[in-house]
């Protein structure tokens, strides 16, 4: 599913924010990326969405390379993943409902999938009952939910989440990376960067990625120790 040799991403001021990455996960596993500010969590995230391209060695996402000049083929990998962004990306002052069936756009849904999907979204994240709101009058909390659903509304074979637990207190914060772990299924990989590196003891993970100054290590992590 992913799978990366040597990668390096230097950007064009000369900051080499990840330095020869060999990585390798499956289909259907959940990644927690951890890591100091400015550690390089979000250009890996950003190498992944194919919103940044290697400067060397290699990056295949869903079996695409991720290469300048494969568009077409980038802008069909990204159709199958659910990013979830650091700064949410809602469109202001439009429903809970309209931001959910937005991230559909582009997508080969007819109508009354989108529509299913919008529904279901919503109700797995717990906003049902906001349905109808603007988005501009959700807390932080909601509005991180709010993200999710759009996320998931589009049945993505990754879901990459940057960040979700900022601006969240404990409880909160635990939640949020239950949910977005739920939605892990054979077919379903799920990479969530966060900072709050006491929560993750406490959730299932498959892969814990720690990255510092560009460098990543990595290693699955072991679920007898949580039995
Ligand atoms: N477009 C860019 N051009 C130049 N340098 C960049 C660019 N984007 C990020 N950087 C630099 O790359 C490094 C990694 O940044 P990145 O945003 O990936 O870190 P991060 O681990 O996500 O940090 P945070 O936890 O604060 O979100 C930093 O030194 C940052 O300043
Ligand atoms: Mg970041």
């Amino acid at each position: 599913m992913i799978d990366a040799k040597d990668l390096c991403l230097r950007y064009a001021d000369g900051t080499l924010a990840l330095k020869d990455i060999n990585i390798n996960i499956k289909s259907g596993e959940v990644v927690f990326i951890t890591g100091p500010s400015g550690s390089g969590k979000t250009s890996f995230l950003k190498l992944l969405l194919g919103m940044e391209y290697p400067t060397s060695g290699y990056l295949r996402v869903l079996g695409q390379p991720v290469i300048k000049g494969e568009d077409s083929k980038i802008r069909r990998m990204r159709m199958a993943m659910g990013p979830i962004f650091q700064d949410f990306r809602l469109l202001q002052g439009r429903t809970v409902m309209e931001n959910v069936l937005l991230g559909m756009r582009f997508l080969d849904f007819n109508k009354y999938q989108m529509k299913a999907n919008t529904k279901d979204a919503i109700e797995r994240v717990g906003l049902s009952h906001k349905i109808s709101s603007s988005v501009d009058n959700l807390s932080w909390g909601e509005r991180q939910r709010v993200a999710i659903a759009r996320a998931v509304a589009r049945k993505p074979k990754l879901i990459i989440a940057d960040e979700p637990t900022g601006n969240l207190d404990k409880d909160n914060a635990l939640n949020i990376l239950e949910l977005l772990t739920s939605f892990k299924d054979n077919d379903t990989t799920v990479i969530i960067t966060t900072h709050a590196t006491h929560l993750i003891d406490n959730i299932d993970g498959d892969i814990l990625l720690q990255i510092d100054k560009g460098n990543i290590q990595w290693g699955r992590l072991s679920h007898e120790e949580y039995y």
